[in-house]
């Protein structure tokens, strides 16, 4: 980290002590309420705790319209014609701390590249977190092998390591854990599993630039490490998407596998055509050219977001029934792509969460409850009663696999409970956390007006 930042002692205390913060009686907070917390809620026609909107995300910097302007007026948009994505990709690996980067179109194609290349194949199981953006779900399925989830540490958010192991099978080929929400995953569990029974790991790192565990970014602790750079993310470009790795061989098989197969590095030597099956997953220069200029905020930006969400920690974990997300053992600092807390409604008196996001919402504090239990919305019967699914699995195996998607009850409190404050809002100053901090308050007590 940097010198103005936090040192890592002072944010392991911090985040230790928010994290067992678990839930505590008192209603009294510690800081000066800046806001009138008293009074009625703004949901029922009182005054909002926040009258102001927050920072708008992206946000571009005028650095970009040179070169962007240079790229339009050449004709050289595609990479191969052109020198950004190249430049970028170097810029990348090195912000990340991997030997090599391949830009992609997006982060989905980018786990696509890294599963096939990886040998993740037709009729394979990978062990992935249920608790993730659907493209985690979607790329298995893209595979045609089947997203076998292992249950989720409410705490952390991220995938329980101790529900691993029982769904490994003899079809089982890779773990892939999702450092969702910017959470980093419990990586040395994992890996240790995946040591035991010669399985590959893919980290799905699309929402954790610059999170870091074991003093690594993540993205470089397993065999390959994937990033989304849609729209929302940290690093945006609209669509946009990278592999990292520290194999050159395996990089090399990832440039070909996007570039329609066409042989890459050593295989260049060895064959001329198209030596592999491939696609088109490639990154276009204009995209190159935006990454390159948001990535001169990213490690700012990351500071400031890591700097209040140690403030909302140590302030929200005294609100009865708020219990915010705990950092997996040996983690040292998540992206904070959202902030995530547990809301335990009984000590609201048994207010529902969507009137809790409701009345929040009202006050100014946009929020979100975050994922559902997405197994139940429908693709997952779409897959497996497909011709292909039916050849490439056995009755018995679907049949068991069904009664296993009833069987995630970590996972499915979760989905009750959670709730969400967005990246762009830890931007925003002190105040801003205040107000956060202020309508959570409110909320607690004004409750019984909600009742
Ligand atoms: C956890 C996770 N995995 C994968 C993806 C897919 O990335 P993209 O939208 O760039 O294809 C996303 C994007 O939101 C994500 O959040």
């Amino acid at each position: 980290m940097e010198k103005n930042n936090l040192s890592r002692r002072q944010f392991i205390a911090t985040t230790s002590v928010g994290a067992i913060g678990a839930v505590v009686t008192t209603g009294a907070l510690s800081y000066g309420n800046l806001n009138d917390v008293s009074g009625k809620l703004a949901l029922l026609g009182g005054d909002p705790v926040r009258k102001t909107g927050w920072l708008e995300w992206p946000m571009w910097d005028s650095d970009a319209e040179d070169p962007m302007l240079s790229v339009l007026r050449s004709g050289k948009w595609y990479r191969e014609w052109g020198t950004k994505v190249t430049e970028f990709e170097k810029q990348y690996a090195d912000l990340i701390g991997a030997k090599r980067a391949l830009a992609t179109a997006s982060g989905t194609t980018a786990l696509e590249t890294a599963l096939h290349v990886m040998g993740v194949d037709a009729g394979d199981e990978v062990i992935v977190s249920p608790y993730t953006f659907i493209a985690t779900y979607n790329v298995v399925f893209n595979q045609k092998a089947l997203p076998v989830f292992a249950d989720t540490d409410q705490e952390t958010f991220t995938i329980n390591p101790k529900k691993i192991e029982e769904k490994i099978t003899d079809r089982t080929t890779a773990i892939l854990p999702v450092h969702i929400l910017g959470l980093p995953a419990d990586m040395n569990s994992i890996n240790a599993i995946a040591k035991n029974h010669d399985l590959v790991v893919i980290e799905d790192a699309c929402q954790a630039w610059l999170a870091e565990y074991d003093g690594k970014k993540c993205g470089t602790l397993g065999d390959l490490g994937c990033f989304s750079f849609q729209n929302s993310k940290h690093l945006p470009s609209g669509e946009g998407g990278a592999v990292v790795g520290n194999n050159d061989e395996i990089m090399d098989l990832c440039k070909s596998y996007h570039n329609c197969g066409r042989a890459f590095g050593k295989s260049k030597n060895e064959f001329t055509g198209y030596p592999y099956r491939g696609g088109n997953k490639r990154m276009m220069e204009m995209q190159a050219v935006i990454l390159m200029s948001q990535m001169k905020r990213i490690k700012k930006d990351a500071d400031k977001r890591l700097e209040n969400a140690l403030y909302l920690d140590s302030k929200l974990k005294d609100i009865p029934g708020i219990i915010p997300y705990r950092l997996t053992e040996g983690a040292n600092r998540s992206a904070y792509h959202l902030y995530p807390f547990r809301y335990k409604k009984e000590y609201f008196d048994d207010l529902p969460r969507e009137k809790f996001l409701k009345a929040l919402t009202a006050e100014g504090i946009l929020c979100s409850g975050g994922y559902r239990s997405q197994y139940n919305d429908g693709l997952m019967e779409e897959a497996l009663n497909s011709k292909g699914y039916k050849r490439l699995f056995s009755k018995q195996r679907l049949d068991t696999y069904r009664e296993e998607l009833k069987n995630l009850p970590d996972n499915d409190q979760l989905t009750r409970e959670a709730v969400w404050f967005f990246q762009n809002m830890l931007l925003g100053e002190r105040k801003d956390m205040d107000d956060i901090i202020d309508a959570i308050q409110k909320v607690y007590d004004n409750r019984k007006q909600l009742l």
